[in-house]
């Protein structure tokens, strides 16, 4: 048995759903354990993409169950429209994917709630993903948030109707916005629960028990510079996307722990604001954004892009205790004459979103594809000399290297489930 916690060493979409499509044929379970909907993981089979926001990337196996951990903030009705869209696609469900009963939801007044505040902050906004997932983790903390358990002891409706009067307090007279409907809100989340009320359970006895006898690939969504802690604030998500999110999100016995994968891309994306010091706002920055098709994969916006922020990756290794590293996206540096790496700058200024002093490294680029090469020997030479070059920065080897979206486009150099 062996448990692979992988996790975005940057901003998030690193590739994680890829890696984790690679790896689950030999995983007995795939486990989310925080975000919500707001992640988008994309997938692509022979040709067919499948974007999971919310169900854990492993569903599309036949013998991986999926769970959606504690850690996680759960849409009703986007999980639902997840599972019916799935299963149009012929994927079994019901016997496979499990829902912890201490998951938080989101009420259609945190969506409102975080519509409301992107407005009012308007250019100091985080550019969040809408989603309602800040507000959701807020009333959790809070302690007034709605648990899944809630549906079933029959305290949903009055507890629901009471923290949505006070969020509708704070729409119409703060924010001046319309208020949500509360008796029609409720009534609609309760046709939501009843359809997946079969799936949820008590999911921590489970993972450990789990974890304990098999192969199991716990999914980080978003990545470590969005993490509440240690991102960069107050530019991040609401949870902890780092290790120890994955211990609070789960319940997962950290004995049990074997591997921890970092997710990082072969340039850096970033999308919504906040700070990103190798950002490039330049024709080559444009043309990377052009190759490697970065548009949000929840919210379809423009991801910004820079070269790759190895002074970041260096303390995604040291924060995530990460033993190893998948690259992705090589491909899409293939046009490239010179690729830069960054290695270093001083204090970010959140007044000013400027960095002094951004220090670079100067490759040469290896102008030729290397599109869908499964074997690390038949890379040109100066792509090897770039991973190396990464290897040797953040001292943790490239144990994966993805050369293209499909599941089949990949390097696998160890076998991480025998580490
Ligand atoms: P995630 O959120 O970390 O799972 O990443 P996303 O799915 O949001 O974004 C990654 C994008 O890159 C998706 O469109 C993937 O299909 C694509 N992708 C993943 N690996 C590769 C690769 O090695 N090469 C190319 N060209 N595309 C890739
Ligand atoms: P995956 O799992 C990239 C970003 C948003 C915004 C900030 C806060 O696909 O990598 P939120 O809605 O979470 O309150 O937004 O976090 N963000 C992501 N960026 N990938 C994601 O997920 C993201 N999830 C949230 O753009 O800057
Ligand atoms: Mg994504």
């Amino acid at each position: 048995m062996s448990n692979i916690f992988l996790v975005g060493t940057h901003w998030g979409d690193e590739g994680k759903g890829k890696i984790v499509d690679v790896l689950s044929d030999r995983a007995d379970a795939c486990i989310r354990f925080q975000g919500g909907h707001n992640a988008g993981h994309t997938l692509v089979i022979n040709g067919v993409t499948t974007i999971l926001h919310l169900i854990p990337s492993g569903i599309l196996r036949d013998n991986c169950k999926s769970i959606i951990g504690n850690g996680v903030v759960v849409s009703l009705s986007a999980l639902n429209q997840e599972i019916e869209s799935l299963k149009k696609s012929g994927i079994k469900i019901d016997t496979k994917l499990f829902i912890s009963k201490n998951c938080h939801i989101i009420l259609p007044t945190h969506v409102a709630l975080d519509v409301a505040r992107e407005q009012a902050l308007a250019e100091k906004s985080i550019g969040t993903t809408g989603r309602g997932i800040g507000p959701t983790y807020e009333d959790k903390v809070s302690r007034r948030g709605i648990r899944l358990v809630d549906f079933e002891s029959n305290i949903f409706e009055s507890k629901s109707s009471d923290l949505m009067s006070y969020h509708n307090f704070i729409l119409d007279k703060y924010y001046h916005q319309n208020k949500i409907d509360i008796e029609k809100a409720v009534n609609e989340m309760r046709v939501e629960y009843e359809k997946v009320k079969d799936l949820v359970s008590d999911t921590t006895h489970l993972v450990n028990e789990l974890s304990s006898n098999s192969n199991c690939i716990f999914e980080g969504a978003q990545g470590t510079m969005l993490d509440v802690d240690h991102g960069t604030y107050p530019y991040v998500t609401s949870s902890n996307t780092t290790l120890a999110g994955l211990l609070s999100g789960s319940g997962l016995n950290v004995s049990n722990l074997d591997y921890s994968l970092g997710i990082v891309k072969a340039y850096t994306t970033r999308v919504g604001h906040g700070p990103f010091p190798s950002e490039l706002n330049n024709e080559i920055g444009r043309n990377i954004a052009k190759w490697g098709g970065e548009k949000g994969a929840t919210t379809g916006r423009d991801r910004r892009c820079g070269w790759l922020d190895c002074k970041i990756l260096k303390e995604s290794v040291e924060l995530n205790r990460i033993n190893g590293l998948a690259l992705t996206k090589l491909d899409v540096l293939d046009n490239l004459d010179k690729i830069k790496i960054c290695i270093d700058y001083g204090d970010i200024n959140y007044q000013t979103m400027s960095t002094p002093n951004v220090k670079y490294i100067e490759m040469n680029g290896w102008e030729s594809p290397t599109v869908g090469i499964n074997n690390f020997n038949d890379l040109p030479l100066n792509a090897k000399k770039y991973i190396e070059k990464i290897e040797e920065i953040c001292e943790t080897k490239i144990a994966i290297i993805s050369t293209g979206p499909d599941r089949r486009q990949v390097i696998s150099r160890d076998d991480i489930f025998a580490k």
